[in-house]
Order: structure tokens, then C-alpha cells, then sequence
């Protein structure tokens, strides 16, 4: 079993993935999705997004992480990928599975699903362009309006020359809206010969246990349920039912606002706080009532103080 911390644009930053990471369990991590048009990147591009870079392309706890690029230029993916791979990332992830109307509009993303050739153009591309043995993963929906494709989508990309594929069970119209179509992993797995990690709606290890008797698959990507219950991974490996609790989660939150303060610019850091508990108060009373005392404040200082008297 491979359990992998999902790309989340906005989310899973830095910051919360050396937090989400040093909880165990994660076999490896994927940036959020580096942006290509039609030229090659600077440097530092790839280092905003994986500063990890600077670290063997590890978190401070050792997971590996991944670089993922979105876009559809054939040889400006291919450039930037073999960059990425120059500057150290554990492989690279490309992105078939993107919503955003914006990113669609540029034919980027999950759009791309509608043309299964065009998947086939740009994954050989890369392959081409990357060092040998080095590791090359996609990551689609089932498909854009719905799954009609998703057969000869995930063909495609294989052909292609990638070595796994992430798949989120849901079409780009089905949004994040649950159930996650689980069942069609299975034909996908059957048609393919690479290994397939399913992706969509795994909140806990029950979850888990369904999707891998459903899909077939051992490898599970988790997304919004590692950012409510940050040792999901670790309790997927032990088959522990309870989450951390507050106590020690509250301990974590602490540690993550000291983090961005120190790190980050001041005017983003009350977001990201508040963004961060909007999930966990999801699965967490006490952090509903931290997130009810914190919502309007913006003033760093103030913030610190409302952590301090909540937790
Ligand atoms: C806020 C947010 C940002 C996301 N950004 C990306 C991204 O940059 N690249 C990507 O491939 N998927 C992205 N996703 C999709 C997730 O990787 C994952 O496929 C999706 O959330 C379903 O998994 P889950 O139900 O475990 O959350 C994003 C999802 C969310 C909620």
C-alpha cells in the first residue's frame, strides 16, 4: 500500500505539507500545480512552489515530493519537466484533472480529457524529454462531462510512457461533489498494466478499506481528508478508528501559526490560518468554537492571542 499527500492549489503548501508529513504514513507528497504556457520557467518558479528542492526534494520528516506541472505545450512541458528533474524533484506529476473555468479556458487541465490524443501527445513528450528511470505520474478525472473517455484517457497516458496514474473518481462537472465514483477505478485498473492510486472522498480508514475493496486499488492519494485529520495516513496504516485528539491537534495549529508568521507575509497569514481551521472544524467542535473566535480578527498579534487563550 502507497498512501500519497494529494496537490491541493492553495492548501497544501509548504507549510502544511512538512506539518501533514511528519504525522507518518505518507509514502510521498505532490507540489500544487506549476503553471506552463509556452516557455520554460525560471528557477525560482520551481523553488517558490518546492522549496522542498533545497532539501533532496524531501519534508523535514524525509517524505519525497513531487513536482506537478498543468498545461498543454508540448515542448514547454517537456523543458520544464526535465528542469524540475534537474533541480532535484522526486519525479513529476502532471495535471489532467484541474476544474478551474480559467485554467480550462487556456486548454489546460481537466479540459484536456475531452482529447485522449492530446493527453498521449504531451505525456510522450515529457517522457521524452526526463532522464532515464526517472518517475513520471498523471493525475485525470474520470473525465470532463462525464466518463465516456475515461477508458481511452488513462490508455493514453500510459501509452504515453507514464509509470502511474492518479485517478480522482469524478468527472470535471461532478466538481468535489461526493459520492466518488469508486467502482470505475476497477475497469481502469483492469485495462491497464501500470499501477493505478485511487483519489476522492477517503476521510478515514474505513474509507479507505471500501475504496480498496471497490477499486481494486492498494494506493490511495488523500486530499481535504489529511488536511481535516492530519495523521490519516498514519491511522490508515494502523487501522486506528480515532482521529488525534484536540489536545494534540490544537499543539499542531500552534506550531503552524508560528510557522507562517515567521515565514510568510504578514497580510496572508490570518487566511491561511483561518482557511486551515475552516477545515478541521469540519471534524473538530473545539476547533469550531477556535474558528468562531478567530473569523473576523486579521491582526496577526491579535490572532496569536485568541490561539493562545483557545487551545
Ligand atoms: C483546494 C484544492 C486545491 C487543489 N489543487 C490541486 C492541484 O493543484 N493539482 C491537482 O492535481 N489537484 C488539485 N486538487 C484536487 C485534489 O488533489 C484531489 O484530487 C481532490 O481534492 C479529491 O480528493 P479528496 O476527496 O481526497 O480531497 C485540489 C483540491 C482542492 C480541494
Amino acid at each position: 500500500m502507497r498512501l500519497i499527500l494529494a496537490p491541493m492549489e492553495g492548501l497544501a503548501d509548504v507549510y502544511l505539507r512538512r506539518l501533514i508529513t511528519a504525522q507518518g504514513g505518507f509514502d510521498w507528497a505532490v507540489t500544487e500545480f506549476i503553471r506552463v504556457i509556452d516557455q520554460p520557467l525560471p528557477d525560482r518558479v520551481f523553488w517558490l512552489r518546492c522549496p522542498e528542492l533545497l532539501t533532496s526534494s524531501q519534508t523535514e520528516s524525509g517524505t519525497p515530493v513531487r513536482i506537478q506541472l498543468l498545461g498543454n505545450h508540448q515542448s514547454a512541458m517537456a523543458e520544464n519537466a526535465a528542469k524540475a528533474i534537474e533541480l532535484g524533484s522526486y519525479g513529476i506529476d502532471l495535471n489532467f484533472g484541474c476544474p478551474s473555468k480559467t485554467v480550462n479556458r487556456s486548454k489546460g487541465g481537466a479540459i484536456l480529457l475531452k482529447e485522449p490524443e492530446s493527453l498521449y501527445r504531451i505525456v510522450t513528450s515529457v517522457r521524452q524529454a526526463l532522464p532515464l528511470g526517472t518517475t513520471l505520474s498523471a493525475k485525470m478525472r474520470l473525465g470532463y462531462e462525464d466518463a465516456t473517455l475515461m477508458l481511452e484517457n488513462a490508455l493514453a497516458l500510459q501509452d504515453g510512457g507514464a509509470d502511474e496514474i492518479t485517478v480522482h473518481a469524478r468527472t470535471k462537472v461532478q466538481g468535489y461533489t461526493p459520492p466518488a465514483h469508486w467502482h470505475c477505478l476497477e475497469d481502469i485498473r483492469q485495462a491497464l498494466n501500470i499501477a493505478v492510486i485511487a483519489n476522492g472522498e477517503i476521510w478515514s480508514p474505513a474509507d479507505y478499506e471500501r475504496c480498496r475493496e471497490v477499486s481494486g486499488c492498494e494506493d490511495a492519494m488523500l486530499g481535504r481528508g489529511a488536511i481535516r485529520f492530519p495523521d490519516l495516513a498514519q491511522r490508515i496504516r494502523s487501522q486506528a478508528a480515532q482521529p488525534m485528539p484536540w489536545s494534540t491537534l490544537a499543539g499542531l495549529v500552534e506550531a503552524f501559526w508560528k510557522d507562517i508568521t515567521e515565514q510568510m507575509p504578514q497580510r496572508y497569514c490570518a487566511g491561511r490560518l483561518k482557511q486551515w481551521l475552516h477545515h478541521l472544524r469540519q471534524a473538530y467542535p473545539e476547533a469550531e468554537q477556535l474558528w468562531q473566535c478567530v473569523r473576523t480578527e486579521t491582526d496577526p498579534k491579535r490572532l496569536t492571542m485568541l490561539l493562545n487563550r483557545g487551545s
